[in-house]
């Protein structure tokens, strides 16, 4: 009995399991995605154990505060469904929070008010077929009530956001407008604004809009926040006065605010459709030939001459922003649970992160128009690489790592790759190196890559060469990095392990013993390897662009061996997989953490180290990738691996603190 009661405790400080009362569809995670756009539209609602839509003010995505409050009126009585506002000599209920759902572009909460459910939909739309709508840093906060009870009611519903929206600073001076039309548009920025300049990661350029199409029933305000929210308490609407008072943003808290009255409501409303957005122009400076410098605008400015024009385009375009948005989830949806239901998951968390981090941009010719030939994405793929070709193509960039033509690279991977020299890989938080097996594996299939591009290019005995310079690399490869079984690969020293590109870690403790990895239990826990202690071995997760590439250079058996090690530690095969995937979905469902989903924890228990909100977890479509390659190589058949005793041996201690892990 006493045994058992250990047991159960010692599982219950394992899981911390989130308290909540609501439904969470697929999980509950570490950070909601609310309004998640660009590097500086990018906010959030923190869960740690659990946290309500109404329970804490959204956050930005390093974590500071972002004033955007709701309340929903109904029959008189006033319900906050978003953000933490208190208000002075006003009586305000709590909506209760029923459930959370998320997917790859959406997050949705149903607020139960009383006799009335408000549904709060987050839509950041993802759009990587046009170039337009996806450059345009803009999401939509859509509304819409009905009764629960089956009865009539009368709801009026509000919402405003502070000026924490355009600084890291709270005491620097604001000013802002409200226009009307077709559309009321609430416009604030900065008194002093500072090109490029960022404070605490918030850019000091710029301005942020809150907007609604005018329709009836619509009222809006601008001024100090217990003021505007006292005023829709009070009345439940607004008095379409501005405030003139320009001030810090921290000085009586100027808000900008919206209010619309739905009436009297027996069936769903149709949706409130509210849009928020983060501008700025230039938006970024870039360094062309001769140190000269260059402005690049975001891409939507190619195709509108105003703020204005772009939001009234966005807010009228939602009901097919929305049909596309559920097309493409739906698409997500349906390929990763190809994988697991829990790939899915972490599918859907990653994918508004990974495209926010990330904004397409162009150049204007001399002439003053834009070049929409020049276009730039600033972070990876063909938009994002080019930047980073053409700079060191400038003759700029100082490191002879990296040369201008792809060719000349070549010969870098020829000379350093299969002995890599002392130096930073992705998994620098390690150190600089030598020999790092994995940094050979990725320097031999780019030897292979570009064998393939020489080709392409007619250059058919370059691309012979290239071809049999990384075969012989393989072969002399594998004598350097099999174990002296030949059942392991012997990673060097001091190389992290991961599984492809997905955040995954196992108990590579040494002993073989595996007791600890139940299905379901966090597998991020596991691992005992950090800077002062590191196996002889690990998982060259490089060997995804083999697999990616469709390059084939690695024979089948080295993945076999490969899969071996994964097996091996866990006993069971059938299921290694999943098993993997699991652990990765119960660290992002874990409750340890508030961050928007962090790519660098402890493998001891789960906490997070940092590096939040990183485009990084893009890489959680690894599998997606693989799926849609035509000329990949099959995945290993996990079925049919041989599980064998752990075959594993290493060093004896294993005292070590749990190894850190982040990055692709
Ligand atoms: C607000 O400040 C900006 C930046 O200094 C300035 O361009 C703009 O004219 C000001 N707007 C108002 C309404 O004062
Ligand atoms: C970039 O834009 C800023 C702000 O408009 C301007 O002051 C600067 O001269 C521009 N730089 C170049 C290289 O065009
Ligand atoms: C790296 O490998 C080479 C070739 O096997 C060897 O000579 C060298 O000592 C190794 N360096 C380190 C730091 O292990
Ligand atoms: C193959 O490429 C290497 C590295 O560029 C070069 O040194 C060698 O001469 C080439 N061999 C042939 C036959 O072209
Ligand atoms: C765990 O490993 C130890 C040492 O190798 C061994 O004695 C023990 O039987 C193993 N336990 C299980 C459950 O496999
Ligand atoms: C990993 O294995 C080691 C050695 O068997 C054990 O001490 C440790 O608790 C295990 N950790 C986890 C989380 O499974
Ligand atoms: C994988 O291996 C198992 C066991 O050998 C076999 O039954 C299954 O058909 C294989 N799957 C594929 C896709 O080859
Ligand atoms: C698994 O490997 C062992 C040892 O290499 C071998 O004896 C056995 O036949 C293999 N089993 C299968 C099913 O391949």
């Amino acid at each position: 009995m006493i045994i058992k009661l250990i047991g159960l405790l010692t599982l219950s400080a394992l899981h911390v399991v989130a308290a909540v009362t609501w439904s969470a569809t697929p999980f509950n995670p570490a950070s909601v995605p609310l309004a998640v756009r660009s590097p500086y539209l990018s906010a959030w609602l923190d869960q740690g154990a659990g946290t309500a839509l109404n329970a804490n003010w959204p956050h930005f995505w390093t974590g500071s505060i972002l004033g955007w409050a709701g309340y929903v009126k109904v029959d008189g009585t006033t319900y906050n469904f978003l953000g933490a506002p208190s208000v002075p000599a006003t009586t305000v209920q709590k909506a209760v929070q029923k459930s959370l759902t998320f997917t790859s572009t959406q997050s949705t909460f149903v607020m139960t008010a009383g006799p009335v459910d408000l549904t709060v939909n987050f839509l950041s739309p993802v759009e990587p077929t046009d170039l337009v709508k996806q450059s345009l840093p803009f999401s939509y906060f859509v509304l819409s009530a009905a009764p629960n009870d089956g009865k009539s009611h009368s709801v009026q519903v509000y919402s405003d956001i502070s000026a924490e929206w355009v600084s890291g600073d709270d005491s620097l001076t604001v000013n802002w407008t409200t226009t009307t039309g077709s559309v009321v548009t609430h416009q604030v920025q900065l008194e002093q604004q500072t090109l490029f300049g960022e404070v605490s990661d918030r850019i000091q350029q710029g301005s942020a809009f809150y907007s609604t199409p005018s329709v009836t029933g619509l009222t809006y305000q601008t001024g100090q926040d217990e003021v505007v929210r006292a005023q829709f308490i009070n009345s439940g609407k607004l008095l379409n006065t501005q405030d003139t008072q320009f001030r810090a943003v921290s000085d009586d808290w100027p808000v900008f605010a919206l209010s619309h009255d739905l009436g009297t409501i027996s069936t769903a409303t149709p949706p409130v459709v509210i849009s928020i957005g983060h501008v700025r122009d230039p938006a970024v400076q870039y360094i062309i030939a001769n140190g000269a410098l260059q402005n690049r605008s975001l891409y939507f400015w190619s195709q509108f001459s105003s703020v204005q024009d772009a939001i009234s385009s966005f807010l009228g375009d939602y009901s097919n922003a929305l049909s596309r948005a559920q097309t493409f989830d739906s698409k997500v949806q349906t390929d990763a649970s190809a994988i697991s239901a829990d790939y899915a998951s972490i599918v859907a968390l990653s994918v508004r992160q990974a495209f926010g981090a990330t904004e397409i941009t162009v150049s204007k010719t001399t002439s003053g128009s834009f070049d929409t030939s020049d276009i730039m994405m600033f972070m990876k793929g063909k938009y994002l690489l080019l930047p980073l070709f053409e700079y060191q193509a400038t003759g700029q960039y100082p490191n002879k790592w990296s040369f201008n033509l792809l060719d000349q690279w070549t010969q870098f991977l020829i000379s350093d790759s299969l002995i890599p020299a002392n130096q930073i890989s992705t998994d620098d938080f390690a150190g600089s190196l030598a020999n790092q097996t994995n940094l050979a594996i990725k320097g031999i299939v780019g030897i292979k890559a570009m064998s393939v591009i020489a080709s392409l290019a007619g250059q058919a005995a370059k691309s012979s060469n290239y071809s049999s310079i990384s075969a012989s690399y393989v072969t002399q490869w594998q004598k350097f990095a099999t174990s002296s079984t030949g059942k392991h690969l012997t990673l060097s020293v001091n190389i992290p392990r991961k599984l492809l590109d997905t955040l995954i870690l196992i108990n590579f403790t040494m002993n073989g013993n595996s007791t600890e990895m139940i299905p379901g239990m966090s597998l991020v826990q596991s691992g005992h390897c950090d800077n002062a202690y590191f196996p002889s071995w690990g998982l060259s997760y490089n060997m995804f662009a083999d697999k990616l590439l469709g390059t084939n250079v690695f024979p089948q058996s080295v993945y076999d061996m490969h899969w071996e090690i994964w097996t091996s530690a866990i006993v069971s095969s059938n299921t290694v997989r999943d098993l993997f995937i699991t652990a990765v979905r119960n660290y992002a469902a874990d409750g340890k953490s508030s961050q928007p989903l962090g790519d660098w924890y402890e493998t001891a228990d789960g906490s997070v180290e940092g590096f939040r909100a990183r485009p990084v977890v893009g890489g959680h479509l690894a599998l997606l990738a693989l799926q849609t390659q035509p000329s990949a190589t099959t995945e290993p058949n996990v079925s049919a691996a041989n599980v064998t005793a752990p075959t594993i041996a290493g060093p004896s201690s294993n005292s070590a603190p749990g190894m850190r892990r982040w990055g692709l």
